[in-house]
């Protein structure tokens, strides 16, 4: 699914990612832990198209999702890219506030250019698999911070997107509703063969992952 080689970034002098190898399967669920610093974050806005590696020295970085090279892509190729194979999920919801629930969720399919109908069933069918269908029509600040960050979840997913990266989607919730969420990102995997690759500080789902990667320094270590 993801295929990565050589990937550096630098900020000046400070080089925050040393050449970061890395393969995702399709169906993977892997985390990826480390220190505070380490580049977890940096590493997965760039796997995730929203920030731009730095050359490597022998210039030849590498990033396919599902077979697409799209580091030479410009604006308008890398937002259709990213609409149609990527989903994400933040630490905080990022919720339109002015939107309900639904409407957040649907939000990615205009852009897509989904039929209506499709769309509606689609969204009806995720707020089910991830028990908020009595949420449709609630804004955000109606909603508790766990409905919230599966509002979310479902707007990462409703377009089928290859893969969801999640930077600490659950480093918000009290235990009991990020152990739910948990839960629920391997029956969604189990159901869709959903992809995700996820940041996560919390040792729980870092043990119930497929495969975790543990990153210092700005390299993968283990
Ligand atoms: N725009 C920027 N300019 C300069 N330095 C930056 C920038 N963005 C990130 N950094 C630095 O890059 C390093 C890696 O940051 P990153 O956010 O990837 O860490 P992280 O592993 O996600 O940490 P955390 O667990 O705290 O979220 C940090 O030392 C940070 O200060
Ligand atoms: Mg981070």
């Amino acid at each position: 699914m993801i295929k990565a080689r050589n990937i550096h970034k630098s900020y000046g002098n400070l080089e925050v990612l040393k050449g970061v190898d890395i393969h995702i399967k399709v169906g993977e669920v892997v985390s990826i832990v480390g220190e505070s610093g380490a580049g977890k974050s940096t590493l997965l806005q760039i796997l995730g198209t929203l920030d731009q590696p730095t050359n490597s020295k022998q210039n030849d970085t590498e990033i396919t999702i599902a077979g697409e090279s799209f580091i030479n892509m410009n604006d308008k190729q890398l937002s259709k890219f990213r609409n149609q194979n990527i989903g994400f999920v933040f630490q905080f919801h990022q919720l339109l506030p002015e939107f309900t629930a639904l409407e957040n969720v649907l939000l990615p399919t205009k852009i897509a250019g989904t039929s209506e109908k499709e769309a509606i069933e689609k969204a009806y069918a995720l707020f089910e698999d991830l028990r908020i269908e009595q949420r449709l029509h609630h804004k955000p600040n109606q909603l508790s911070g766990g409905e919230a960050q599966r509002v979310a979840v479902a707007r990462a997913l409703i377009n089928s997107p290859k893969i969801i990266f999640a930077d600490e989607p659950t480093g918000n919730l009290d235990s009991k509703n990020a152990d739910d969420l948990h839960r629920l990102f391997f029956d969604l995997r189990d159901k869709y063969d959903q992809t995700f690759v996820i940041v996560t500080h919390n040792p729980n789902l870092a043990e119930i992952t497929d495969r975790k990667l543990v990153m210092k320094d700005g390299m993968i270590i283990e």
